[in-house]
């Protein structure tokens, strides 16, 4: 593959990552953008977390997000050393806390299932974490510690990417686009409003617009909207922890993750509105309310941004990654809560396939083929047909 044309419709997280790698490694790369770096990988907290995001059932999702979690520290290394500016990765761990009775026995329930998959995490009383985090509460009444859940500031990571990408010979286009379909809905080009491009591998990492730029990623990648507040401490305000805090409050999550120099990122609600980028009122006030149960020192702190941004679900919380169709359209979409952290794997899952290599073991599971087999035949060819139109 080394000096063929590949070009990225994405400029976020999964799109900037697998560009520069391939650039890297010889391709002639062009990623196509409106608004690079903006988007769910602008607005996200960052956490790299795969096993406090575990979920009974997504035991698929979990492997492939231990896997890439431990690529987190050669990534940020090589994107930091390929950029020259650090590429923000936080190692200071994870702990996820408890407020009332149910909220506990709801992460008794976690950590019992995180025991039978043989993944440790250390229990610890409310007075324990305090200990750890002096900014946790009295309401917090107990936890678990997870140290192995990392995290990083986006928008650092996504400066560090650009540059990286640049420096590997990656054209970054501010435009808009489109794939160019034949009668059998293979993609043969990219249309953007400056005219066609033709490209001999197309990477689609459109995030939650993925949906338009293939007929049989329609109704697959499906915007799922999430708002987060951004605060940053003031003098003689209680000090910011410096690990992520996940926590229950009342059955409701929030997380706050920390950014050098006393920043954090309060997150996240999650809402199924269509392509709605509005900050509610009742979105900011359950983040604020639940924040400050768990972190209380943060009502002296300032109010610096409400950003939403639109997560690409996916049907099964599986991101897509891999070969659609017959030949020259790649896919890496559909990452929902986990573009940050699953970044790394999918960058070197989309370098193997470029290159004919066998993927990581983890990233096969992640195949489109399990949502669209079957989308080939020729009534939806011809249906995707009539849509490009
Ligand atoms: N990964 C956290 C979120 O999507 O809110």
């Amino acid at each position: 593959m080394t000096n063929s044309r590949l070009t990225v419709i994405g400029a976020g997280v999964i799109g900037l990552s697998c560009a520069w790698r391939a650039a890297a490694a010889g391709l002639r790369v062009t990623v196509l953008d409106p608004a690079p770096a903006s988007g769910a990988s602008w607005v996200a907290g960052g956490m790299l977390a795969p096993v406090t995001e575990a979920w009974p059932g997504e035991e698929a999702l979990l492997k492939l997000g231990v896997d890439s979690v431990r690529r987190w520290p050669g990534f940020a290394e090589q994107v930091g050393a390929a950029a020259g500016r650090p590429a923000g990765l936080r190692t200071e761990g994870t702990v996820v806390v408890a407020t009332g009775a149910g909220d506990r026995a709801e992460l008794d329930t976690l950590a019992g299932y995180l025991a039978r998959l043989g993944r440790d995490v250390e229990r610890l009383s409310g007075r324990e974490l305090r200990r750890l985090e002096p900014a946790l509460g009295p309401d917090v009444r107990g936890g678990l510690s997870v140290p192995d859940d990392l995290a990083v500031d986006n928008r650092v990571l996504l400066a560090a990417l650009r540059v990286a990408g640049e420096r590997a010979g990656v054209t970054l286009v501010e435009r808009a686009a489109q794939t160019v379909l034949d009668d059998g809905a293979r993609v043969t080009g990219v249309r953007t409003d400056g005219g066609d491009m033709a490209s001999d591998v197309v990477l689609i990492c459109a995030g939650a617009h993925s949906g338009s730029l293939h007929p049989v990623l329609h109704g697959l990648v499906r915007p799922v909207k999430g708002e987060i507040l951004r605060l940053a401490h003031r003098s003689g305000a209680f000090p910011p922890p410096s690990r992520t805090v996940r926590a229950l409050v009342d059955g409701r999550p929030v997380y706050a993750v920390p950014r050098d120099g006393g920043g954090l990122v309060i997150g996240a609600t999650q809402a199924e509105t269509g392509f709605d980028t509005e900050v509610t009122v009742g979105g900011v006030r359950d983040l604020l309310r639940d924040a400050e149960r768990v972190l209380p020192g943060i009502a002296e702190y300032a109010l610096v941004e409400s950003a939403a941004g639109l997560r690409p679900g996916s049907p099964d919380n599986l991101p897509l990654i891999g070969a659609l169709g017959p030949e020259g359209l790649l896919v890496a979409t559909g990452h929902h809560r986990n573009g940050m952290l699953l970044a790394p794997v999918t960058a070197d899952a989309v370098l193997d396939l470029l290159h004919g290599r066998p993927i990581p073991e983890a990233v096969r599971a992640a195949d489109p083929d399990r949502c669209v087999s079957g989308a080939h035949d020729d009534e939806e060819v011809t249906r995707a047909r009539v849509d490009q139109r």
